[in-house]
């Protein structure tokens, strides 16, 4: 463990993930949520939360990402959202549209939203609602993302990419043009949690992956200037690692439904990490002092190769969490990173995963896997 660190050499936070609720209608094989989903008996009230954003606001945070599973699970997102642009935070609802009318996404415009996430799982409606486990989901994403344009919200579609829709990238791209997005993000499904557990249902080919990637690459003139594309490829076939949330403990935080804090989403999958709870103590403390936090914080507590490697400000070393799964030690160089020692077992588990013809979805929230197609 390092030594405490000096409290100017700590950056401010530029981000809240508020994960307001782990309760969801979807059921997505890759959800970012974790394995031991949190009740809704433990969530913050709507009281605990409007602290909280101030407290990030005093702190620096300028943009607050409402997100769950579905916010709109939560009878006060309203109020919740209210609370936010009161506190002075850019807010952002990350959605998947289920439980949002015309007249509440209305009532949460008037509160104070700035902009809208709407997750889509694939631009065929079949498809779509069965990766999601929720029959009628994509119609509804539709209808709800022209009903956020038409009030004038900025909206940015999301999706998750794996082995059934990556050869609708560009597809995709069109739907959420024709839908008025300023922004779509691509982005391929990272190994921890669900997705882990799915990985041999979910892995791409390297073929299906540098199609896409040519893809992409070929579409970004047509849409230069009325869409933003980005571009997330797998980890699995990368040369280095992304400077995972900004670099640990530098950029962002979240909170859990029940107020742990968390450096990143999937922080909770390294074994004998400690995390603090707002309910315990104020945000600013937790960020600057929490062990989780400290724990891999900067570049002191990086081994060989990253120690003594030009990249080390800049990708920090890469995913804590994907060193935890491949490499099986948190503190190793990110196994996507060629020069780790790990990273040609990453390439053959990808090699294997994407090989089988495991095609069963263990969807998240339920135990019985359920055949893709
Ligand atoms: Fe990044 Fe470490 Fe690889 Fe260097 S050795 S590129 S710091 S992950
Ligand atoms: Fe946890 Fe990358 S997901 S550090």
């Amino acid at each position: 463990m390092s030594l405490p660190h000096a409290r100017q050499e700590i950056p401010a936070p530029l981000g809240l993930l508020a994960e307001l609720t782990h309760r969801c209608p979807l059921a997505c094989p890759y959800c970012s949520n974790p394995i031991d989903l949190e009740e809704r008996g433990g969530e913050l009230d709507a009281g605990t939360w409007f602290r909280v954003f101030r407290e990030a606001a005093a702190m620096g945070v300028l943009q607050v990402h409402l997100s769950g599973g579905e916010p709109a699970s939560r009878r006060d997102l309203v109020e919740i959202v209210a609370f936010a642009r009161e506190a002075g935070l850019y807010t952002n609802l990350i959605t998947s549209a289920i439980g949002i009318d015309a007249r509440r996404l209305a009532r949460l415009q008037r509160a104070g939203l700035d902009h809208v996430q709407l997750s889509l799982q694939d631009v065929d409606a079949a498809c779509a609602d069965r990766i999601a486990g929720y029959p009628g989901a994509h119609t509804r994403k539709l209808d709800f993302a022209r009903s956020v344009v038409g009030l004038g919200l900025a909206l940015t579609v999301n999706a998750v990419i794996h082995r059934s829709n990556i050869d609708r990238v560009a597809a995709l791209v069109e739907t959420a043009a024709s839908l008025g997005a300023g922004r779509v993000e691509i982005a391929h499904a990272q190994y921890y949690g669900w997705a882990l557990r799915n990985r041999a249902a979910l892995m791409p080919t390297r073929e299906q992956v540098e199609h896409a990637m040519r893809e992409m690459e070929s579409l970004r003139p047509h849409y230069h200037g009325r869409l933003v594309i980005d571009l997330v490829i797998p980890d699995y076939y990368a040369r280095r690692p992304k400077a995972c949330v900004g670099g640990w403990g530098r950029r962002s935080l979240n909170v859990t439904p029940s107020g742990r804090v968390l450096p990143c989403h999937a922080a909770e999958t390294i074994p004998g990490l400690q995390f603090w709870s707002v309910r315990d103590r104020p945000l600013d403390e937790i960020w600057r002092d929490s062990p989780a936090f400290r724990a891999f914080r900067g570049t002191d507590w990086m081994a060989a190769p990253c120690r003594s490697c030009e990249w080390r400000a800049i990708d920090y070393g890469g995913c804590r969490c994907q060193a935890m799964a491949i490499a099986g030690d948190a503190a190793a160089t990110d196994p996507a990173c060629e020069l780790s020692p790990h990273h040609a077992r990453m390439r053959a588990l990808a090699e294997q995963a994407s090989s089988g013809a495991d095609e069963r979805y263990v969807y998240r929230g339920r135990t019985t896997a359920i055949p893709a197609h």
